[in-house]
C-alpha cells in the first residue's frame, strides 16, 4: 500500500508535464502527438483512479480529457482553432489544474475541526496553563519598539498519552478564536507520499489565509521515525515543517504551532531547536485527579451521593483520559442501576415504537468501584520517571 502512495505522486508529476507538453504540441497543430498525450493522461488519470481511489475528481478529470480527445482528433488543427475551440481548451486545461488545485485545499480543509474546549474544561494544571497563556500572549501581542523578537509561536507539549495535550492544543485555538488545523503527522505522511511536502507548505499558506490560526501538530516524532524507516519523502517533508517552524515573526498574519509527543527523546536538536517552550503535561497529582472527575461527574450535570477521596487514592498512575473512562463508566453503571425495568423495554425503543425518558440519579460510591474494576491506567512507573529526566533536562516548568 505504502509503495502505490509513493507512485500517485510521481504519477501526478508526470501527468502534469504531459499537461503541459500537451498543449505546446496542440498550439502548433501537432494533433497527432496531441492525441497521444491525451491518451497517455487518461491512462494515468485511470491508475491514478485505482491507486487513489478515494479521490472523485478522477473521473470528472477523465471524462474531460476523453472529451479533448476527441474535440482533436474529430476536428483537427484546422478545425479547432477555425471554430474557436483553442480558447475552449485553454479553459479546460486551466479547469483541470484547477481542479487538482481545489482537491489539493480540500485535502488540507479537511484537517480543520472543532476546538471548542475552555480553559476551565482542563482540570489542574495550573502552572502550565499558565505558561501557555503567557506564550499565547506574547505570541499574539506587539512590542512598543522596534526590537527583533525571537519566534514565540511555537509549542511543544509532551508527556504521557492522556494528559491533555489535544485539549490544551484546542483551548488555546478556541479562546482566541482561531482556525483549528488537526495535523497528525504520521497519517499525514503515509497518506499522502509524494504530496506531502507541498501538503505542508499549502497548509500554512491557507493557515495563515484563515489566521489567526492554530497548527496542531500530533505526534511530531514521526517525522523523524518515518525518516528512519527509509521513507525519503519524511526527509522532504521534515525539511520542508522545519522552515516553515522557522517562522515568520514579520508576517502580520497569526499563525501559532503547537507540536505534540508522547515520546519526546525521540526529537533530535533540529526539531527541539524550534519549540521555544516545551511544557511538560504529566500525569494528575491527587489535587488533580479530583478535579478532573468533578469535571467529568458534576461538571456535565450529574450529582455525587459521596466523598471522592477513596477513589482518588486508588486513582494514582491514571491519566486525564483513564478518568474520563472511569467517570463515563460509573455513570453508566448507575443508569443501569436505575432504570433496570426501563431497560427490559430497550427493543422497544430500539425499534422506535415508543417514545421514554430514563431517569438519573447520584453517583454513588459502588457505581465508582465498579468501574474501577474495569479501567486500569495506561503507563507503569519507569515511564513516568522516563518523562521526569527528560523534563529535567529540556522542559521550561
Ligand atoms: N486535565 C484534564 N482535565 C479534564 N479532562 C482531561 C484532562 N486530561 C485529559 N482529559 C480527558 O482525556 C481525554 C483525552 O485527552 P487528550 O487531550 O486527547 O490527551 P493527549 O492528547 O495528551 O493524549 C480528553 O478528551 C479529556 O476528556
Ligand atoms: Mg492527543
Amino acid at each position: 500500500m505504502d509503495s502505490d502512495y509513493l507512485q500517485i505522486g510521481g504519477i501526478k508529476k508526470i501527468i502534469a508535464d504531459d499537461i503541459k507538453a500537451e498543449t505546446a504540441f496542440e498550439e502548433k497543430g501537432k494533433i497527432g502527438e496531441s492525441v497521444v498525450l491525451c491518451n497517455k493522461i487518461i491512462n494515468n488519470l485511470k491508475v491514478l483512479k485505482k491507486l487513489d481511489g478515494s479521490n472523485s475528481t478522477y473521473d470528472s478529470l477523465i471524462r474531460s480529457w476523453e472529451k479533448r480527445k476527441e474535440d482533436i482528433s474529430t476536428s483537427g488543427s484546422q478545425g479547432l482553432k477555425k471554430t474557436g475551440k483553442q480558447t475552449e481548451k485553454k479553459g479546460n486545461t486551466s479547469g483541470l489544474i484547477g481542479q487538482m488545485e481545489q482537491e489539493f485545499r480540500s485535502r488540507i480543509t479537511s484537517l480543520i475541526s472543532d476546538s471548542n474546549v475552555k480553559w476551565s474544561e482542563i482540570g489542574g494544571l495550573e502552572e502550565q496553563k499558565e505558561l501557555i497563556k503567557e506564550a499565547v500572549f506574547f505570541a499574539m501581542a506587539q512590542p512598543d519598539v522596534d526590537v527583533k523578537v525571537p519566534n514565540l509561536r511555537n509549542i511543544l507539549l509532551f508527556g504521557p498519552p492522556g494528559t491533555g495535550k489535544t485539549t490544551i492544543a484546542k483551548a488555546i485555538s478556541s479562546n482566541i478564536e482561531a482556525t483549528f488545523f488537526n495535523v497528525p503527522i504520521s497519517e499525514l505522511i503515509s497518506r499522502y507520499v509524494g504530496d506531502s511536502e507541498r501538503i505542508v507548505s499549502a497548509l500554512y499558506t491557507i493557515a495563515r489565509e484563515k489566521a489567526p490560526s492554530v497548527v496542531f501538530l500530533d505526534e511530531i516524532e514521526s517525522l523523524l521515525r518515518q525518516r528512519g524507516d527509509g521513507n525519503k519523502n519524511a526527509g522532504a517533508v521534515l525539511q520542508q515543517f522545519l522552515s516553515q517552524l522557522d517562522g515568520f515573526s514579520t508576517d502580520d498574519s497569526f499563525v501559532m504551532t503547537v507540536a505534540a509527543t508522547n515520546v519526546p527523546w525521540e526529537l533530535d536538536q533540529a526539531i527541539l531547536s524550534r519549540f521555544e517552550k516545551r511544557v511538560f503535561i504529566g500525569l494528575p497529582d491527587p489535587e488533580t485527579r479530583r478535579k478532573i472527575i468533578g469535571i467529568h461527574t458534576t461538571g456535565k450535570g450529574y450529582k455525587v451521593d459521596s466523598t471522592m477521596d477513596n477513589i482518588v487514592e486508588q486513582t494514582d498512575g491514571f491519566s486525564g483520559r483513564d478518568l474520563f473512562y472511569l467517570c463515563s463508566e460509573a455513570i453508566r453503571n448507575m443508569l443501569r442501576r436505575t432504570n433496570k425495568e426501563i431497560m427490559e423495554e430497550k427493543e422497544k425503543v430500539i425499534g422506535g415504537s415508543s417514545k421514554v425518558t430514563y431517569r438519573v440519579n447520584p453517583l454513588s460510591a459502588s457505581d465508582f468501584d465498579q468501574a474501577l474494576q474495569k479501567v486500569k491506567p495506561a503507563i507503569n512507573e519507569e515511564m513516568s520517571k522516563k518523562y521526569f529526566r527528560w523534563k529535567e533536562e529540556f522542559a521550561n516548568n
